[in-house]
């Protein structure tokens, strides 16, 4: 069994319009997922959605390990930090910053363990989506800040200097797998620069649009994942 976590811009795509909703129980709290025969999609902010500051991520990825997932694909919105890497393009992290925000399963004993995204798996996502003509960008820093909000410019200027997009959920989620042992590869939808690192200045119709832009080529790969099940 493999999974698929999307946020909101995937929750209502007909890839998944036939799948069985089930409810996991963790002590963290129940999930929905959805469940197709080898594969199950996880809405990450729930229903109805919560912001991705309070985003259940220890039931979510508890409840992935429960129904025994053993590999996960996420997809995640994020802004650009550099010119050359533009909106309507994919990215496939190979690292990430998340220094303010880090939560964990091991709370109460001394567990440590060294982070690592998985290179097989990214490796493997970055054939998939170069084999379908999609413009794709392998490795990079994805930083993750608090949210809900978007970054100031003076945050931007900071954080430019230390890696390549910025978003709200995805280190969360990473360290929790990782701690869980399950390998996880994030495809990271590009969906705007972020705020001050072009001259145009940010409108949230402006990441919408490009959301859009880059769902179709997010939803082919989707598809070619579930029907060749992850590998
Ligand atoms: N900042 C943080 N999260 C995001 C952004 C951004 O510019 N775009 C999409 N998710």
């Amino acid at each position: 069994m493999n999974a698929i976590i999307g946020g909101t811009s995937l929750l209502d795509s007909s890839l998944f319009a036939s799948w069985k909703k089930r409810y996991i129980k963790t002590p963290y709290g129940n999930v929905r997922i959805k469940a197709g025969d080898n594969t199950v999609f996880l809405q990450r902010h729930g229903s109805p959605p919560v912001p991705p500051h309070t985003i259940n991520h220890r039931a979510n990825i508890l409840a992935l390990q429960k129904v025994g997932v053993q590999k996960i694909v996420s997809i995640n919105s994020v802004g650009s930090l550099k010119t050359s890497i533009r909106p309507g393009t994919l990215l496939i992290p190979d690292d990430f910053l998340s220094v303010w925000n880090i939560p964990a399963f091991s709370d109460t004993e001394m567990r440590f363990f060294i982070p690592q995204m998985d290179k097989p798996l990214a490796r493997y996502l970055h054939g998939l989506c170069k084999r379908s003509g999609i413009r794709v960008k392998s490795g990079g820093v994805y930083i993750q800040t608090i949210g809900p909000r978007l970054e100031t410019r003076a945050e931007i200027n900071m954080l430019k200097r230390f890696g390549d997009i910025v978003g709200m959920t995805m280190a969360s989620e990473a360290t929790l797998s990782m701690e869980c042992g399950i390998p996880y590869a994030s495809l990271c939808s590009i969906d705007n620069f972020c705020n001050g690192i072009v001259k145009t200045p940010l409108t949230m119709g402006q990441i919408g649009n490009n959301v859009l832009k880059n769902l179709n080529n997010i939803e082919c790969i989707i598809q070619i994942l579930i029907q060749k099940d992850f590998t």
